[in-house]
């Protein structure tokens, strides 16, 4: 699909559908040419509602608010409903929180969030016909845009979607199709084409760096486990950013072996490493003036005579020791390793992990909210106020010192789960901040995307499958702390 933008009113446009959004009942806005057609449909213009006039070549689509996470909403509403019909071309107003353009990201995102399906695997396709959107700057409440304004805020939109696109590609592909293999394949492929900087460790790479507990979790496995690093490095960078991904590209659970029920979708624990990938595409084809690294445990949990075993007691890369009682909490002892070593390769300003964490999470706070984690308020608080901004959800869940002693070990440095049925997913941030350096301690945030990454029925502007969950939120998030000067850090 091809963006454009001009100042030329819609209806001087020519274009074979237009989509027109409505706030409330508002029938008599100008830009509403079917008013007793609506009013016939008993058209509502409630959030999320269509109506599409296939003799009008119109669709309209209600918003509850002028704001940029609606507007996306029914932007993949909208063109959802008209993408296998016959139409080339697609035209659309303005739509702002009083003149902001963030108003035409968040559009622009809505249509090629909403137009993705994952359909490698299907014989018949739901093709997208539309090739061409043409967005006027005729603005709805008739705020004055700047067309270059506008026309950036376009772009990006259009790179962040594609970029979220692409994470959800990544983690929606079978597991024998996407192994660590294939993820340090994809990384290289997205760093040669945006000019990132791609590293990849391999066995005897994580036995050097003394990797012990990651390679526990991975040795039951025909996929040799691989640690990737990627790296855009611009001349003007001001901080550095490093975000850490778990890529349990299949989580079995291993010994302590999941139910058959909540094995399913455990193609999607490479949902934090694939939103890494998507990230650092964006923050390169956005020229980002950051330093962004991105870190990835790509592993794969599974059975067999030499898998590892509850009772084990591992030494992770910082030499600490791991009482290992449930095979299944893996995650965290990926994540262990790689933390360590991410602290090790960069000395960033701010550290943040992605990672399906915990169930516990999901049934916490639902299937739709990210948990947000660390030792730093404001950190967390900016975490999940940026994530809103853009249309993700997320909570700040506080950690506490009760729950930390619930992972005491008789025999070892440290257990690998709880001894507590509660607070499991505050639990396991606990236990990554035990391989937070004290002096990251306040710069570490952890994003548990356990229930948000992976959906099984489509909801907003996301399909049933993976959501992308975490793209938009750190772009967003790197995009704010590039504004602020090192003092305010
Ligand atoms: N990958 C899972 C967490 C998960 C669950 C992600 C549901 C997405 C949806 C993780 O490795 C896991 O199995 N965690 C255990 C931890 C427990 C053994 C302490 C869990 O949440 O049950
Ligand atoms: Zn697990
Ligand atoms: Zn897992």
């Amino acid at each position: 699909m091809n963006f454009e933008i001009t100042i030329a009113k819609t209806k001087d446009i020519k274009a074979d559908v237009e989509v027109i959004f409505i706030q409330g009942e508002n029938l008599e806005h100008r830009f509403i040419q079917d008013k007793k057609l609506l009013k016939k449909a008993g058209f509502k213009a409630s959030q999320d509602e269509v109506c599409y006039l296939l003799e009008r070549d119109r669709v309209y689509v209600g918003i509850q608010e002028l704001e940029g996470k609606y507007i996306r909403r029914a932007a993949a509403k909208a063109i959802r409903a008209i993408k296998s019909k016959k139409y080339k071309s697609l035209k659309v107003a303005s739509y702002t929180n009083k003149g902001c353009t963030y108003g035409i990201r968040a559009m622009v995102e809505g249509f090629v969030l909403g137009v993705y399906e994952f359909d490698k695997y299907k014989s018949t396709k739901n093709k997208n016909n539309i090739k061409k959107i043409i967005i006027s700057t005729d603005e709805y409440s008739e705020y004055e845009l700047d067309i270059q304004k506008a026309s950036i805020q376009m772009h990006k939109g259009e790179l962040i979607a594609q970029a979220t696109n692409l994470t959800r590609d990544i983690v929606n592909t079978p597991p024998d199709d996407c192994y660590p293999k294939v993820m340090a394949k994809i990384a290289k492929k997205v760093a040669k084409e945006c000019g990132l900087e791609c590293d990849v460790l391999k066995v005897s790479d994580l036995q050097k760096e003394k990797m012990n507990a990651l390679l526990a979790v991975a040795r039951a496995s025909r996929h040799k486990p691989k640690v990737i690093h990627l790296a855009h490095k611009p001349k003007d960078a001001k901080i550095k950013i490093s975000i850490i991904g778990k890529g349990l590209t299949y989580d079995s659970g291993g010994l302590s072996l999941k139910p058959s029920d909540f094995m399913v979708t455990m193609k999607s624990d490479k949902s934090g490493a694939s939103a890494v990938i998507g990230i650092l595409q964006a923050v390169a084809k956005l020229k980002l003036p950051i330093e962004v690294h991105g870190f990835i445990g790509a592993v794969e949990n599974m059975i067999g005579g030499d898998a590892y075993k509850p009772d084990d007691v591992l030494v992770a890369k910082n030499g600490k020791t791991i009482e290992v009682r449930n095979t299944d909490a893996e995650g965290r002892l990926v994540l262990a390793d790689v933390l360590c070593y991410a602290q090790e390769q960069v000395k960033a300003d701010y550290i943040f992990d992605l990672a399906t964490l915990t169930g516990a999470c999901v049934v916490g706070v639902g299937e739709y909210t990210s948990g947000v984690m660390g030792h730093n308020q404001n950190l967390k608080e900016m975490v999940v106020r940026e994530a809103h901004y853009c249309g993700e959800l997320a909570t700040a869940l506080d950690f506490n010192d009760y729950l930390k002693d619930t992972l005491k070990s008789k025999i070892a440095d440290i257990s690998n789960i709880s001894n507590t049925r509660y607070g499991g997913a505050i639990t396991a941030g606990l236990f990554l901040s035990e391989f937070i350096d004290e002096h990251h301690k306040n710069k570490w945030s952890h994003i548990d995307i356990a229930g948000p990454a992976y959906v099984e029925h489509e909801w907003g502007e996301n399909p049933a499958g993976a959501s992308g969950a975490g793209v938009r939120m750190m772009i967003k998030l790197i995009e704010k702390l590039t504004l602020k000067t090192p003092h305010q850090k």
